[in-house]
């Protein structure tokens, strides 16, 4: 029997953590559709706990209301869809699609604070544990190669220079229509980075068996190519595009 060949056919789950706004989407989307997976972005996930905390009054100009926050996670339902016209996958919450509104500089501010709540951690890991228990996915975050797929087939860690992230990140609010200054986005992902590393509950760290990735000065083509080599070195072939 040929091992490689049993292990290379099993649907894998590939893990992308890193920072924010270094193109983790992005990388993860191209991957899943090369090699028809999943792709299930937990960064909206986190988002839409926010969003909903935001309309329910939880969190506020003045307000953080723990408490109401953790109980509000009994009455979000979270669903990826498939939106057939654009092949994109799609989040939404309580029966309505939240993608355009998580992505607001109001959540963006309010995340990671929502993020480093423990319960919130531990409903967020769970459901994604469920999403991915049949392989076959690509899940990028924070913590999926250190705590929600801790053995999971492939590990990559994903970083760029703060300037060139704040750029990127500047251009993908203005395409959405989303208005927003260099600075404020700047600011922002230093604000993340810095919460996302500090927090006690599961913070952002590279996996000790996660292969780095810097993509300052990378095009996604050539961060495609430097996966296919990745995916050769572990045994995992790679269809052809
Ligand atoms: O990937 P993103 O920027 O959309 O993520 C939004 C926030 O959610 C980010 O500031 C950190 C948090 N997050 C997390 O703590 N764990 C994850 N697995 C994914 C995101």
């Amino acid at each position: 029997m040929n091992i490689d060949i049993m292990s290379a056919q099993r649907p894998l789950i590939i893990a992308i953590d890193g920072h924010s706004s270094c193109g983790k989407s992005t990388f993860a989307r191209a991957i899943a559709r090369r090699l028809g997976y999943v792709y299930v972005d937990t960064g909206a996930m986190y988002r839409a706990v926010t969003l909903l905390g935001l309309r329910s009054g939880a969190l506020g100009a003045d307000r953080w209301d723990r408490e109401l926050l953790i109980q509000m996670l009994e009455q979000i339902e979270l669903e990826f869809r498939l939106d057939a016209s654009t092949g994109e996958n799609l989040l939404w919450m309580n029966g309505a699609c939240v993608e355009k509104e998580i992505r607001s500089l109001e959540v963006s501010g309010w995340v990671s604070e929502v993020s480093a709540v423990p319960e919130v951690r531990h409903h967020m890991v769970r459901l994604q544990q469920w999403m991915g228990r049949q392989g076959g996915l690509v899940m990028d975050g924070r913590d999926i190669g250190t705590t929600v797929f801790p053995a999971a087939d492939i590990k990559i860690f994903m970083t760029a220079s703060v300037g060139v992230r704040a750029r990127r990140r500047l251009l993908e609010l203005q395409q959405k229509g989303v208005p927003a200054t260099l600075d404020e986005v700047r600011a922002n992902i230093e604000k993340r980075d810095q919460i996302d590393q500090g927090r006690k509950e599961s913070p952002l760290r590279r996996a000790d068996d996660a292969v780095l990735l810097d993509n300052s000065h990378m095009t996604p083509q050539q961060q495609m190519v430097w996966f296919v080599q990745l995916m050769g070195q572990k045994g995992f072939p790679v269809p052809g595009e």
